[in-house]
Protein backbone atom coordinates (compact mmCIF):
# COMPACT_ATOMS: atom_id res chain seq x y z
CA UNK A 1 0.00 0.00 0.00
CA UNK A 2 1.57 3.19 -1.23
CA UNK A 3 0.34 5.94 1.28
CA UNK A 4 3.21 8.33 2.49
CA UNK A 5 4.36 7.64 5.87
CA UNK A 6 4.03 11.11 7.08
CA UNK A 7 0.18 10.83 6.48
CA UNK A 8 -0.25 7.43 8.15
CA UNK A 9 -1.08 9.62 11.83
CA UNK A 10 -4.06 11.32 9.34
CA UNK A 11 -5.26 8.34 7.73
CA UNK A 12 -5.70 6.75 11.17
CA UNK A 13 -7.75 9.33 12.39
CA UNK A 14 -9.78 9.69 9.06
CA UNK A 15 -10.40 5.91 8.80
CA UNK A 16 -13.40 4.37 9.37
CA UNK A 17 -13.33 2.05 12.08
CA UNK A 18 -15.21 0.27 14.68
CA UNK A 19 -14.61 0.03 18.73
CA UNK A 20 -15.59 -3.13 20.17
CA UNK A 21 -14.09 -3.13 23.50
CA UNK A 22 -15.19 -0.19 25.06
CA UNK A 23 -16.82 -0.65 29.01
CA UNK A 24 -19.24 2.41 29.09
CA UNK A 25 -19.01 2.82 32.47
CA UNK A 26 -15.45 3.76 31.47
CA UNK A 27 -16.02 6.34 29.64
CA UNK A 28 -16.85 8.19 32.50
CA UNK A 29 -14.32 11.27 32.72
CA UNK A 30 -13.42 12.65 36.00
CA UNK A 31 -15.47 16.34 35.25
CA UNK A 32 -18.18 14.04 34.58
CA UNK A 33 -18.43 11.92 37.31
CA UNK A 34 -17.73 15.26 39.70
CA UNK A 35 -20.93 16.59 37.81
CA UNK A 36 -22.67 13.75 38.66
CA UNK A 37 -22.19 13.45 42.09
CA UNK A 38 -23.35 16.88 42.72
CA UNK A 39 -26.50 16.17 40.41
CA UNK A 40 -27.31 13.27 42.41
CA UNK A 41 -25.66 14.53 46.03
CA UNK A 42 -23.61 11.72 45.96
CA UNK A 43 -20.48 12.25 48.43
CA UNK A 44 -16.84 11.43 46.68
CA UNK A 45 -13.71 10.59 48.88
CA UNK A 46 -11.55 12.31 46.09
CA UNK A 47 -11.80 16.46 46.74
CA UNK A 48 -11.25 17.32 43.48
CA UNK A 49 -11.05 15.78 39.92
CA UNK A 50 -7.50 17.07 39.88
CA UNK A 51 -7.32 14.90 43.09
CA UNK A 52 -9.14 11.71 41.46
CA UNK A 53 -7.44 11.70 38.56
CA UNK A 54 -3.87 11.76 40.09
CA UNK A 55 -5.06 8.43 41.70
CA UNK A 56 -5.73 6.79 38.40
CA UNK A 57 -2.17 4.69 39.12
CA UNK A 58 -2.41 1.23 38.79
CA UNK A 59 -0.52 -1.25 39.25
CA UNK A 60 -3.15 -4.25 37.70
CA UNK A 61 -6.72 -5.19 36.78
CA UNK A 62 -8.09 -4.99 41.03
CA UNK A 63 -6.36 -1.77 41.96
CA UNK A 64 -7.91 -0.08 38.24
CA UNK A 65 -11.80 -2.02 38.96
CA UNK A 66 -11.87 -0.46 42.46
CA UNK A 67 -11.69 3.02 41.23
CA UNK A 68 -13.83 2.39 38.64
CA UNK A 69 -16.60 1.00 40.49
CA UNK A 70 -16.40 3.81 42.71
CA UNK A 71 -16.21 6.03 40.11
CA UNK A 72 -19.81 4.44 38.69
CA UNK A 73 -21.23 5.27 42.27
CA UNK A 74 -22.34 8.71 41.23
CA UNK A 75 -25.12 6.83 38.19
CA UNK A 76 -28.74 6.59 39.51
CA UNK A 77 -31.03 7.48 37.09
CA UNK A 78 -31.74 7.18 33.56
CA UNK A 79 -30.40 10.82 32.41
CA UNK A 80 -26.76 9.61 34.38
CA UNK A 81 -26.88 6.38 32.21
CA UNK A 82 -27.88 8.50 28.69
CA UNK A 83 -25.50 11.16 29.52
CA UNK A 84 -22.37 9.37 30.47
CA UNK A 85 -23.00 7.43 27.11
CA UNK A 86 -23.76 10.36 24.78
CA UNK A 87 -20.10 11.63 25.69
CA UNK A 88 -18.59 8.90 24.25
CA UNK A 89 -20.45 8.58 21.35
CA UNK A 90 -20.22 12.24 20.20
CA UNK A 91 -16.25 11.28 21.21
CA UNK A 92 -16.87 8.39 18.74
CA UNK A 93 -18.61 10.20 16.18
CA UNK A 94 -15.92 12.57 15.72
CA UNK A 95 -12.69 9.77 15.50
CA UNK A 96 -15.11 8.54 12.36
CA UNK A 97 -15.96 5.47 14.55
CA UNK A 98 -18.84 3.82 12.41
CA UNK A 99 -20.28 0.70 15.10
CA UNK A 100 -19.30 0.66 18.39
CA UNK A 101 -21.01 -2.17 20.78
CA UNK A 102 -20.92 -0.71 24.19
CA UNK A 103 -20.22 -2.80 27.19
CA UNK A 104 -22.37 -2.53 30.68
CA UNK A 105 -22.28 -3.92 34.04
CA UNK A 106 -25.30 -3.78 35.20
CA UNK A 107 -24.87 -6.10 38.59
CA UNK A 108 -22.89 -2.68 39.43
CA UNK A 109 -25.66 -0.69 39.63
CA UNK A 110 -28.75 -3.19 40.47
CA UNK A 111 -26.33 -4.01 43.56
CA UNK A 112 -26.80 -0.90 44.44
CA UNK A 113 -30.45 -0.52 44.31
CA UNK A 114 -30.54 0.90 40.37
CA UNK A 115 -33.22 -0.89 38.60
CA UNK A 116 -32.13 -2.66 35.33
CA UNK A 117 -34.58 -0.76 33.87
CA UNK A 118 -33.26 2.31 34.34
CA UNK A 119 -29.88 1.88 33.20
CA UNK A 120 -30.65 0.31 29.88
CA UNK A 121 -33.33 2.49 28.99
CA UNK A 122 -30.75 5.52 29.64
CA UNK A 123 -27.91 3.48 27.71
CA UNK A 124 -30.53 2.44 24.85
CA UNK A 125 -31.43 6.32 24.34
CA UNK A 126 -28.19 7.12 23.61
CA UNK A 127 -27.49 4.48 21.55
CA UNK A 128 -30.82 5.40 18.97
CA UNK A 129 -29.85 9.15 19.28
CA UNK A 130 -26.47 8.34 17.92
CA UNK A 131 -27.77 6.77 15.01
CA UNK A 132 -30.50 9.56 14.32
CA UNK A 133 -27.86 12.46 14.98
CA UNK A 134 -24.66 11.24 14.56
CA UNK A 135 -24.76 8.51 12.51
CA UNK A 136 -23.01 6.19 14.67
CA UNK A 137 -24.13 2.64 14.76
CA UNK A 138 -24.28 1.70 18.62
CA UNK A 139 -25.29 -2.02 20.58
CA UNK A 140 -25.35 -3.09 23.94
CA UNK A 141 -23.38 -6.04 25.41
CA UNK A 142 -24.47 -6.98 28.85
CA UNK A 143 -21.95 -8.18 30.93
CA UNK A 144 -21.73 -10.20 33.76
CA UNK A 145 -19.35 -9.60 36.56
CA UNK A 146 -17.14 -12.90 37.34
CA UNK A 147 -16.21 -11.99 40.79
CA UNK A 148 -19.76 -12.78 41.85
CA UNK A 149 -21.48 -16.14 41.03
CA UNK A 150 -23.36 -17.43 38.53
CA UNK A 151 -26.48 -17.57 40.13
CA UNK A 152 -26.37 -13.28 40.22
CA UNK A 153 -25.36 -13.77 36.65
CA UNK A 154 -28.64 -15.65 36.20
CA UNK A 155 -30.98 -13.30 38.17
CA UNK A 156 -29.36 -10.81 36.30
CA UNK A 157 -30.17 -12.39 32.67
CA UNK A 158 -33.75 -12.64 34.30
CA UNK A 159 -33.98 -9.20 34.88
CA UNK A 160 -32.85 -8.52 31.27
CA UNK A 161 -35.10 -10.71 29.68
CA UNK A 162 -38.01 -8.06 29.26
CA UNK A 163 -35.63 -5.80 26.99
CA UNK A 164 -33.58 -8.90 25.28
CA UNK A 165 -34.03 -7.09 22.06
CA UNK A 166 -32.20 -4.29 23.35
CA UNK A 167 -29.29 -6.38 23.91
CA UNK A 168 -27.21 -7.78 21.27
CA UNK A 169 -24.48 -10.05 22.99
CA UNK A 170 -23.17 -10.44 26.40
CA UNK A 171 -19.45 -10.59 28.17
CA UNK A 172 -17.82 -11.67 30.78
CA UNK A 173 -16.16 -8.84 33.06
CA UNK A 174 -14.42 -8.03 36.05
CA UNK A 175 -11.30 -9.37 38.08
CA UNK A 176 -10.31 -12.10 35.83
CA UNK A 177 -7.39 -14.30 38.00
CA UNK A 178 -9.47 -17.18 39.91
CA UNK A 179 -12.65 -16.60 37.92
CA UNK A 180 -11.90 -19.05 35.23
CA UNK A 181 -15.03 -18.83 32.09
CA UNK A 182 -15.87 -22.46 32.85
CA UNK A 183 -17.29 -21.03 36.02
CA UNK A 184 -20.73 -19.46 34.02
CA UNK A 185 -20.61 -22.49 31.39
CA UNK A 186 -24.80 -22.39 32.73
CA UNK A 187 -25.61 -19.01 32.25
CA UNK A 188 -23.48 -18.14 28.74
CA UNK A 189 -25.98 -21.74 27.60
CA UNK A 190 -28.57 -19.86 27.87
CA UNK A 191 -27.49 -16.72 26.85
CA UNK A 192 -26.72 -18.98 23.26
CA UNK A 193 -30.25 -20.53 23.46
CA UNK A 194 -31.59 -16.91 23.55
CA UNK A 195 -29.60 -16.03 20.45
CA UNK A 196 -27.46 -13.73 22.38
CA UNK A 197 -23.92 -13.10 20.42
CA UNK A 198 -21.11 -14.01 23.27
CA UNK A 199 -18.13 -12.59 23.88
CA UNK A 200 -15.67 -12.90 27.42
CA UNK A 201 -12.64 -11.28 28.76
CA UNK A 202 -9.80 -13.84 28.50
CA UNK A 203 -6.24 -14.03 28.87
CA UNK A 204 -5.72 -10.30 30.26
CA UNK A 205 -4.39 -11.45 33.63
CA UNK A 206 -5.28 -15.28 33.31
CA UNK A 207 -3.82 -17.56 31.70
CA UNK A 208 -3.92 -19.33 28.01
CA UNK A 209 -6.21 -21.97 29.45
CA UNK A 210 -8.92 -19.13 30.33
CA UNK A 211 -8.93 -18.80 26.48
CA UNK A 212 -9.44 -22.62 26.08
CA UNK A 213 -12.49 -22.64 28.12
CA UNK A 214 -14.11 -19.54 27.11
CA UNK A 215 -13.90 -21.26 23.52
CA UNK A 216 -14.36 -24.81 24.68
CA UNK A 217 -17.27 -23.90 27.43
CA UNK A 218 -18.93 -20.61 27.01
CA UNK A 219 -18.23 -20.74 22.54
CA UNK A 220 -17.40 -17.24 22.82
CA UNK A 221 -17.54 -15.69 18.99
CA UNK A 222 -14.81 -13.11 20.45
CA UNK A 223 -11.74 -12.62 22.71
CA UNK A 224 -11.64 -9.77 25.01
CA UNK A 225 -8.00 -9.05 25.02
CA UNK A 226 -6.53 -12.25 24.71
CA UNK A 227 -2.57 -11.00 24.74
CA UNK A 228 -1.56 -14.19 26.55
CA UNK A 229 -2.48 -16.79 24.22
CA UNK A 230 1.34 -16.11 22.42
CA UNK A 231 2.27 -17.96 25.47
CA UNK A 232 0.59 -21.51 23.86
CA UNK A 233 1.85 -22.07 20.39
CA UNK A 234 -1.47 -24.63 19.78
CA UNK A 235 -3.67 -22.42 20.69
CA UNK A 236 -2.32 -19.47 18.61
CA UNK A 237 -2.39 -21.74 15.99
CA UNK A 238 -6.03 -22.36 16.45
CA UNK A 239 -7.42 -18.92 16.88
CA UNK A 240 -5.50 -17.99 13.46
CA UNK A 241 -7.43 -21.08 12.07
CA UNK A 242 -10.65 -20.31 13.46
CA UNK A 243 -10.09 -16.86 12.44
CA UNK A 244 -11.21 -15.50 15.98
CA UNK A 245 -11.32 -12.17 16.53
CA UNK A 246 -9.27 -10.77 19.65
CA UNK A 247 -10.23 -7.21 21.02
CA UNK A 248 -6.77 -6.15 22.42
CA UNK A 249 -6.57 -2.66 23.64
CA UNK A 250 -2.91 -1.37 23.56
CA UNK A 251 -2.82 1.70 26.41
CA UNK A 252 -5.12 -0.51 29.11
CA UNK A 253 -2.62 -3.36 28.97
CA UNK A 254 0.32 -0.29 29.95
CA UNK A 255 -1.91 1.26 32.62
CA UNK A 256 -2.59 -2.56 34.09
CA UNK A 257 1.36 -3.57 33.74
CA UNK A 258 0.28 -6.74 31.26
CA UNK A 259 3.34 -5.35 29.69
CA UNK A 260 5.77 -2.60 31.17
CA UNK A 261 5.67 -0.40 27.81
CA UNK A 262 3.83 0.35 24.42
CA UNK A 263 6.90 -0.63 22.70
CA UNK A 264 6.90 -4.08 24.43
CA UNK A 265 3.19 -4.49 23.22
CA UNK A 266 2.64 -7.89 21.36
CA UNK A 267 0.15 -6.24 18.76
CA UNK A 268 2.83 -6.39 16.02
CA UNK A 269 3.62 -9.95 16.24
CA UNK A 270 0.50 -10.98 16.69
CA UNK A 271 -0.53 -9.78 13.64
CA UNK A 272 2.46 -10.99 12.15
CA UNK A 273 1.02 -14.50 13.19
CA UNK A 274 -1.96 -13.96 11.48
CA UNK A 275 -4.34 -13.34 14.17
CA UNK A 276 -7.11 -11.52 13.99
CA UNK A 277 -6.96 -8.35 16.13
CA UNK A 278 -8.70 -5.10 16.72
CA UNK A 279 -7.42 -2.24 18.40
CA UNK A 280 -9.81 -1.05 21.60
CA UNK A 281 -10.03 1.40 23.99
CA UNK A 282 -11.25 -0.97 27.08
CA UNK A 283 -11.72 2.11 29.66
CA UNK A 284 -10.74 5.09 27.77
CA UNK A 285 -11.38 7.71 30.77
CA UNK A 286 -8.75 5.52 32.35
CA UNK A 287 -6.38 4.51 30.46
CA UNK A 288 -5.11 8.21 29.30
CA UNK A 289 -6.98 8.07 25.90
CA UNK A 290 -10.06 7.43 23.34
CA UNK A 291 -9.59 5.33 20.24
CA UNK A 292 -7.40 7.05 17.91
CA UNK A 293 -5.02 7.45 20.68
CA UNK A 294 -4.92 3.86 20.99
CA UNK A 295 -4.22 3.40 16.98
CA UNK A 296 -1.68 6.60 16.95
CA UNK A 297 0.64 5.71 19.91
CA UNK A 298 0.24 2.13 19.11
CA UNK A 299 1.73 2.96 15.44
CA UNK A 300 4.28 4.98 16.55
CA UNK A 301 5.43 2.93 19.18
CA UNK A 302 5.43 -0.60 17.41
CA UNK A 303 6.22 1.21 14.13
CA UNK A 304 3.12 -0.55 12.32
CA UNK A 305 2.08 0.70 8.81
CA UNK A 306 -0.66 2.01 6.20
CA UNK A 307 -0.90 -2.13 5.74
CA UNK A 308 -1.74 -2.93 9.38
CA UNK A 309 -4.03 0.24 9.92
CA UNK A 310 -6.27 -1.17 6.66
CA UNK A 311 -5.98 -4.66 8.35
CA UNK A 312 -7.04 -3.70 12.10
CA UNK A 313 -9.81 -1.17 10.62
CA UNK A 314 -11.08 -4.03 8.21
CA UNK A 315 -10.77 -6.49 11.59
CA UNK A 316 -12.66 -4.00 13.42
CA UNK A 317 -15.82 -4.15 10.79
CA UNK A 318 -15.42 -7.86 10.34
CA UNK A 319 -15.70 -8.51 13.97
CA UNK A 320 -18.46 -7.19 14.81
CA UNK A 321 -21.85 -8.03 15.59
CA UNK A 322 -23.90 -6.04 12.74
CA UNK A 323 -25.29 -7.28 9.65
CA UNK A 324 -23.48 -8.56 6.51
CA UNK A 325 -25.10 -5.57 4.66
CA UNK A 326 -23.60 -3.19 6.91
CA UNK A 327 -20.66 -4.23 7.37
CA UNK A 328 -20.17 -4.24 3.60
CA UNK A 329 -21.26 -0.79 3.46
CA UNK A 330 -18.80 0.74 6.26
CA UNK A 331 -15.63 -2.04 4.48
CA UNK A 332 -16.58 -0.06 0.98
CA UNK A 333 -15.93 3.26 2.91
CA UNK A 334 -12.74 2.28 4.43
CA UNK A 335 -11.36 1.48 1.35
CA UNK A 336 -12.77 4.57 -0.32
CA UNK A 337 -10.62 6.27 2.37
CA UNK A 338 -7.51 4.63 1.48
CA UNK A 339 -7.78 4.96 -2.35
CA UNK A 340 -8.18 9.03 -1.39
CA UNK A 341 -4.84 8.74 0.36
CA UNK A 342 -3.01 6.63 -2.05
CA UNK A 343 -3.77 9.26 -4.81
N1 LIG B 1 -10.84 -6.15 32.33
C1 LIG B 1 -11.77 -6.73 33.07
N2 LIG B 1 -12.85 -6.10 33.49
C2 LIG B 1 -13.02 -4.83 33.15
C3 LIG B 1 -12.07 -4.17 32.40
C4 LIG B 1 -10.93 -4.86 31.96
O1 LIG B 1 -10.03 -4.35 31.26
N3 LIG B 1 -12.54 -2.91 32.25
C5 LIG B 1 -13.71 -2.82 32.88
N4 LIG B 1 -14.01 -3.99 33.44
ZN1 LIG C 1 -12.34 -4.76 29.01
Amino acid sequence: MTIAPHRLPELLQAMPKAELHIHIEGSLEPELIFALAQRNGVALSYPSVEALRAAYAFTDLQTFLDIYYAGASVLLKEEDFHDMAWAYLTKAAAENVLHTELFFDPQTHTDRGVPFEVVIKGLDRACRRAKAELGVSATLIMCFLRHLSEEAALKTLEEALPWRDLIVGVGLDSSERGHPPEKFAQVFARCRELGLHVVAHAGEEGPPAYIISALDVLKVERIDHGVRCVEDTALVQRLVKEAMPLTVCPLSNVKLCVFSTLDQHNLKSMLEMGLKVTINSDDPAYFGGYLNQNYLETFAALSLDATAAYTLARNSFEASFASNEDKAGWIAKLDKTFERFAA
